[in-house]
């Protein structure tokens, strides 16, 4: 049977990557202007950091991980960089070293989710967290620098939802008069959701079933339920997002499919119509309790994580098609030698060059020149090895002029790598 690669698991081939490459300088200029630093984490994390940050009765934990046990040792393929990311900022000690830490990441994160498009089993993130800042400004500038960055790719009016979950306790008091209106309807609920109502009910309120949310019109909502510092958090955070400029819609429904945070959520959504249901791009928010809770120092925290390849669906984003500037072409035994030489010289110059080594005849090698999307040639052969002045050959010009090697570099370089 032909080998294949993994169901949801998608290869990407040069030709594609040049936009992956795009996104992500776009995103570390984005971050490093906000003095944010990258920080990398393995893929593979102990599976037990997963459900104790993600929660135990989530979609991610109950049906997505690609969790294993090597030697003893339950581990599991990361569905998210959150929880990796504390993590390391507790295994480090970072607090001890910075009141403030502000991190980004990009990388490979895997759910066993359904394939579709823009849903994949091997997908990446580029994502942030910020640890140290209990907000509420702080949550309106990241949301505001998120969106700045995604309509910069070129994509038209993404959409904020917002929301605030109040801390712990207004969602244990929200907990409460949420079964109380469920349990008399409990039997109309899907099996999942009477499993989540005793557990965790707030987790219903995300559940895809019509029927469960048809229950849930006249459930009552959380905003009730908040304190006054909670209330007073999520004003701010509007006040902010008001002063930038940056418009949002208050969703009360936002939960989100994550049981680690704290007062404010958020989603940001783009592109309907090329991405179809899976629009939602990023999506964050803050988690006060995470850090401690994982063993760290009480922290508090705010992040988001946005899906690169939704991202380059719904962008337009122009690449470079070339792959080299210059491609030499030696013609002859004695000439290789030269070539090869003055590639490298070109290389050492910034200038992109590919040199010939198969001896191809001219035609094939200035077609394949083409292909790659050389600007110039240059020709080496006997006549050009025995006058010391070798041809460059303009190919969107179609001239030639013969010129020493030096000359040759000098020019190019002048000419900005000749792009
Ligand atoms: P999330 O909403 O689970 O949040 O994922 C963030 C983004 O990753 C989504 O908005 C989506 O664009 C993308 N994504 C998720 N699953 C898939 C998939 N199967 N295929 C393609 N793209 C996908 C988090 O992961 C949180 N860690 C975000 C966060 C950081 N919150 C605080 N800090």
């Amino acid at each position: 049977m032909a080998l294949r690669a993994p169901s949801g698991m998608n290869d990407t081939l040069p030709e594609e990557v040049g936009r992956f490459q795009t996104l992500e300088r776009a995103f570390q200029e984005c971050m490093h202007l906000a003095g944010f630093r990258e920080v990398r984490t393995p893929l593979l994390e102990t599976t037990s950091l997963f459900s104790g940050a993600i929660g135990e009765i989530t979609d991610v934990v109950e049906k997505e991980m690609y969790s294993f046990t090597h030697r003893e040792e339950p581990l599991t393929l990361r569905p998210e960089g959150t929880a990796g990311v504390v993590r390391a900022y507790i295994e480090h000690k970072v607090q001890n070293r910075e009141p403030l830490s502000k991190w980004y990441y990009m990388g490979a994160m895997f759910r066993a989710e359904r394939p579709q498009k823009g849903r994949y089993r091997q997908f990446h993130q580029l994502g942030a967290e910020v640890f140290g800042d209990p907000g509420p400004h702080v949550d309106a500038e990241v949301i505001d620098l998120l969106v700045r960055f995604i309509a910069g790719l070129g994509i038209a009016a993404p959409e904020v939802l917002l929301n605030t979950i109040g801390s712990e306790e207004a969602r244990s008091h929200y907990r409460t008069a949420l079964i109380a209106y469920l349990e008399p309807k409990k039997s109309a609920l899907t099996e999942e959701s009477q499993r989540r109502l005793e557990r965790n009910p707030l987790r219903i309120l995300d559940s895809k079933s019509q029927a469960d949310q048809a229950l849930l019109a006249d459930a009552p909502t959380l905003h009730p339920f908040l304190s006054e510092e909670d209330q007073k958090h999520f004003d701010a955070v509007r006040r902010t997002l008001d002063a930038l400029g940056t418009p949002y819609r208050v969703d009360q429904k936002l939960v989100r499919g994550l049981d680690y945070y704290t007062r404010t959520l958020f989603e940001i959504k783009a592109a309907k119509d090329k991405l179809g249901a899976g629009d939602t791009v990023a999506g964050g928010g803050r988690y006060d309790g995470l850090v401690a809770s994982l063993g760290g120092p009480s922290v508090p925290a705010f992040g988001f994580g946005a899906g690169l390849e939704r991202l380059l669906i719904a962008a337009e984003l122009k690449t470079d098609p070339s792959v080299v500037d210059v491609v030499v072409l030696p013609m002859g035994d004695a000439a290789v030698l030269s070539g090869v030489k003055f590639a490298r010289q070109l290389r050492d110059a910034k200038i992109r060059t590919e040199v010939e080594t198969r001896g191809s005849s001219m035609k094939a090698a200035l077609r394949r020149a083409n292909a790659l999307g050389a600007r110039y040639a240059v020709l080496i052969g006997d006549r050009e090895l025995e006058s010391g002045l070798w041809a460059l050959k303009d190919l969107n010009a179609h001239a030639q002029e013969e010129l020493s090697p030096d000359s040759i570099v000098a020019k190019l370089s002048a000419s900005g790598g000749a792009r």
